[in-house]
């Protein structure tokens, strides 16, 4: 539903429409538009809502590099809403309708799930960023979503640009050099595929 609050637009959000929450974010579908959704910042730093800015700057300078990169939740600027500002991406949905769900999701609650496909998506996902220079450090199970397709094949999508500057190093390297870069990506996508076989493994403990 869409109102009007003092002359402005407002996007009214409801538990209806919430798709996930994450631990700055939640997120939701857009009110009038399904292909949308959008994101409105919870806990601590709720009110400076950096997380959606840092996305949002991260998209931009992403565009800026790699402007045919389909394989991300574009950004399309700030809304207001009734639970604040909030930012507005694409919503994955899988060739079916459904939202896709991101690979922690599908590894943690799903039982029949091909864990080894999931792990070849990833390696190839992270070998198609890598050979692109696609900085894009923040491979983590919850901010990677899986379209799936009528073929049963998964489409990886990055869904949280918040952290792709997110080089844990004193001096970033890694922003400046791309043999670096390459490097920390080859090292970050085996990390990804470590936690899937891991988070599988023990997929009880975190139900
Ligand atoms: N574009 C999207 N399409 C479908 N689901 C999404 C999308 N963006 C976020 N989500 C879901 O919402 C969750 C939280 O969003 P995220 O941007 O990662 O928030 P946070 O900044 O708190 O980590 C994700 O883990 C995912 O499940
Ligand atoms: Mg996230």
């Amino acid at each position: 539903m869409i109102a009007n609050c003092s002359g402005v637009d407002m996007l009214v959000l409801d538990d209806s429409l919430l798709i996930n929450q994450g631990k700055s974010r939640a997120c939701y579908l857009h009110p009038a538009d399904s292909d949308l959704v959008v994101k409105v910042p919870v806990g601590k730093k709720k009110e400076n809502n950096q997380s959606n800015i840092t996305e949002l700057h991260g998209y931009q300078a992403l565009m800026r590099e790699q402007i045919d990169l389909l394989c991300i939740s574009h950004c399309y600027g700030f809304v207001t809403t009734s639970l604040g500002k909030g930012l507005v991406c694409d919503c994955i949905r899988d060739d079916e309708g459904l939202i896709s769900k991101t690979i922690w999701d599908i590894i943690i609650y799903q039982d029949d799930c091909d864990v080894d496909h999931i792990k070849e998506v990833a390696h190839d996902f992270g070998r198609f960023l890598t050979r692109r220079d696609t900085r894009l450090f923040d491979l983590n199970l919850k901010n990677i979503v899986l379209k799936l397709r009528y073929d049963g094949v998964y489409e990886p999508f990055a869904v949280d640009l918040k952290g792709r500057f997110d080089n844990k190093e004193t001096i970033p390297v890694s922003s400046y050099f791309k043999y670096f870069a390459r490097k920390k990506m080859v090292r970050r996508t085996r990390q990804l595929i470590e936690r899937i076989s891991f988070f599988r493994e023990n997929r009880m403990q975190w139900q």
